[in-house]
């Protein structure tokens, strides 16, 4: 994957326990730690070991941090000088799901040999929907529900996030129920 996301597993690890534990990162997954180029693409292996020695390092399982990082995306990405394409891409988590691909693609004409992820909203109620997602790629699941968090936090919305059904071998593809929660209206 892009440099750019190894660079936001560094912040999001720099950040919460200092340079001293991603150079202990980086020794556990044999990775060196000079500094990833946010525009160059590495291979896929790296970022995998990269969350397992994050992992070991911080005491969580793979998933727990797959999904903190998928809520930090959200940040990172606005910090690092996307935040007009996030604005872009709607202001309630309902329509800007609705709109990912489309704001994936403008990505795309800046991280030319992206492998994009693809989404799909399917209504089931006013306040209910699932969220298709279709990757490539195995095993991130907890992310997209960690970015669904981070963007509910983005838009001030209260969401609970249910992962229905996972990619098997057959196919690649993962279900996500998400749900509104709605605010009572005092008498
Ligand atoms: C403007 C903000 C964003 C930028 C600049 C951005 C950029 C990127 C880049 C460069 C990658 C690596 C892809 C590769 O190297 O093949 C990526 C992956 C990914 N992005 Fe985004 N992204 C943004 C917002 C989002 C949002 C809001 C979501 C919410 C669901 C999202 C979901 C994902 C997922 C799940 C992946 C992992 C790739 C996969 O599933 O195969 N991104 N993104």
């Amino acid at each position: 994957m892009y440099g750019l996301v190894n660079r936001a597993i560094e912040q999001l690890v720099v950040s919460a326990r200092g340079e001293a534990a991603w150079e202990r990162v980086c020794h556990r997954a044999g990775v060196d730690s000079d500094g990833f180029v946010a525009m160059c693409p590495y291979h896929d292996d790296i970022t995998y070991k990269l969350v397992g020695a994050v992992s070991e390092e911080l005491g969580l399982t793979a998933h727990q941090v797959l999904e903190a990082f998928g809520e930090y995306w959200v940040l990172y990405t606005a910090d690092e000088g996307y935040g007009e394409l996030m604005s872009a891409g709607g202001s309630d988590l309902r329509s800007f799901l609705g709109n990912l691909n489309a704001m994936h693609g403008r990505v795309e004409t800046i991280f030319t040999k992206m492998r994009l992820p693809r989404f799909r909203v399917e209504d089931l109620d006013e306040d209910e929907y699932l969220l298709h997602y279709e990757s490539e790629r195995a095993g991130l699941a907890p992310m997209v529900a960690g970015l669904v968090k981070g963007l509910a936090k983005r838009f001030g919305q209260q969401v609970e996030v249910e992962h229905v059904a996972a990619r098997t071998d057959a196919g690649a593809h993962d279900t996500f129920r998400v749900r509104h929660e709605v605010m009572a209206i005092a008498p």
